[in-house]
């Protein structure tokens, strides 16, 4: 078992209640999508949960297709918990997700009952638990209807494989409606997940009014625009990135000159504030107080450590915030 850090919950504030509920989220949490697949190094990704959790990242967001190969990384995770974490399970919270491609026909993707229920209890197989944390409708399927997904959440909660219910990618209205379901079956929705960062801020636009509204936590994801918000594109596309990967989801041609460009300004704020532009990032998402947590990604512990340490970035001075706006929309 891995002996943990005795000062890792020292830092009161990076603890942080999520939405109207009693379940706390760190400010910083870590996505495993990439870098935890089968195809990945198992040392590296087991540092990089280790370093997490002896910094007080609890929370650990999984989902069912996350490798690759689809699957891998919650077995990848299955092994840290068994080898290292599982002493530490009730401090954990694990998030896991069904919503995306996992297998062939019509009951392997999407939102009917018959998939979700069927993924969570693979996932828990795979990851070698009798429950998870949060149990995610990972995108809203517009053919079922939303009784049926959101009905298929409160049984995994009910049967007492999911603690919590969630759901990510939804939009404003079908939010508050999977919100009111989920309340009248007596398993509440505890966050929402969404995509959110400086190059992608369509959650303003009603989304994060519904979720105040709504009493959810927030965990926003790819806070650093899969990697482009860093410095890691300055000099070109490295081998070892995630753009210079076959199997990256981000891909070269996103690095276009205009977005590049901005990418430059941006670090060049950051620099002045005396942070990295991932920390600026980081910190420029967990400024709006809705968002409960930045759900990150990392290929390397140091990468990690810069992403914690921007939750105690000192706050933007609004002439800061209106650079920023006027880099973005230039
Ligand atoms: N709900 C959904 O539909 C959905 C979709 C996508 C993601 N997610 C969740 O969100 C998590 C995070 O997504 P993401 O990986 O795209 O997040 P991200 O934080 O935007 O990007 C992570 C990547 O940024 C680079 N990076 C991180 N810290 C850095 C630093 N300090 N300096 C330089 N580069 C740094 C690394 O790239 P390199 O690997 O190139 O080093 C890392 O893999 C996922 O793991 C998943 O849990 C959810």
């Amino acid at each position: 078992m891995h002996p943990a850090d005795p000062a890792r919950y020292a830092q009161k504030s990076f603890q942080a209640r999520c939405g109207k509920s009693g379940l706390h989220l760190p400010k910083v949490s870590l996505g495993l999508w990439h870098n935890f697949g089968s195809v990945d190094d198992y040392a590296n990704a087991r540092a990089i949960a280790l370093r997490a959790f002896d910094l007080g990242v609890t929370h650990f967001d999984l989902a069912n297709n996350y490798g690759p190969v689809p699957g891998s990384a919650e077995e990848t995770f299955g092994r840290i918990l068994r080898e290292d974490l599982g002493a530490y399970r009730d401090e954990l919270i694990i998030s896991t997700k069904a919503g995306y491609t996992m297998w062939p026909g019509p009951h392997g993707d999407f939102g009917s009952r018959k998939y979700l229920l069927a993924s969570l209890d693979q996932s828990l197989k795979r990851m070698g638990l009798p429950y998870v944390d949060v149990f995610y409708s990972h995108r809203r399927d517009p053919h079922t209807p939303l009784e049926e997904t959101m009905g298929a959440l409160a049984q995994a909660v009910r049967s007492g494989k999911a603690l919590y219910a969630a759901i990510s990618n939804y939009d404003p209205a079908d939010t508050a409606r999977a919100c009111a379901l989920l309340r009248e079956l007596g398993t509440p929705c505890v966050m929402h997940q969404p995509k959110y960062s400086l190059f992608e801020r369509t959650p303003e636009a009603g989304l994060l009014d519904v979720v105040e509204k709504e009493g959810l936590g927030c965990a926003v994801f790819s806070p650093l625009a899969q990697g482009m918000l860093t410095d890691r594109y300055l000099q070109g596309i490295p081998a070892d990135a995630r753009a210079g990967k076959p199997h990256g989801y981000l891909r070269p041609e996103q690095l276009d000159a205009v977005r590049m460009r901005k990418v430059r300004r941006l670090a060049e704020v950051a620099a002045e504030r005396g942070q990295p532009l991932a920390s600026m990032a980081i910190a420029w998402v967990l400024r709006d107080r809705r968002v409960t947590s930045a759900i990150i990604g990392a290929s390397k512990v140091a990468q990690l450590e810069q992403c914690v340490a921007a939750a105690s970035s000192a706050p933007f001075a609004s002439e800061e915030l209106k650079r920023i706006d006027a880099i973005l929309a230039g």
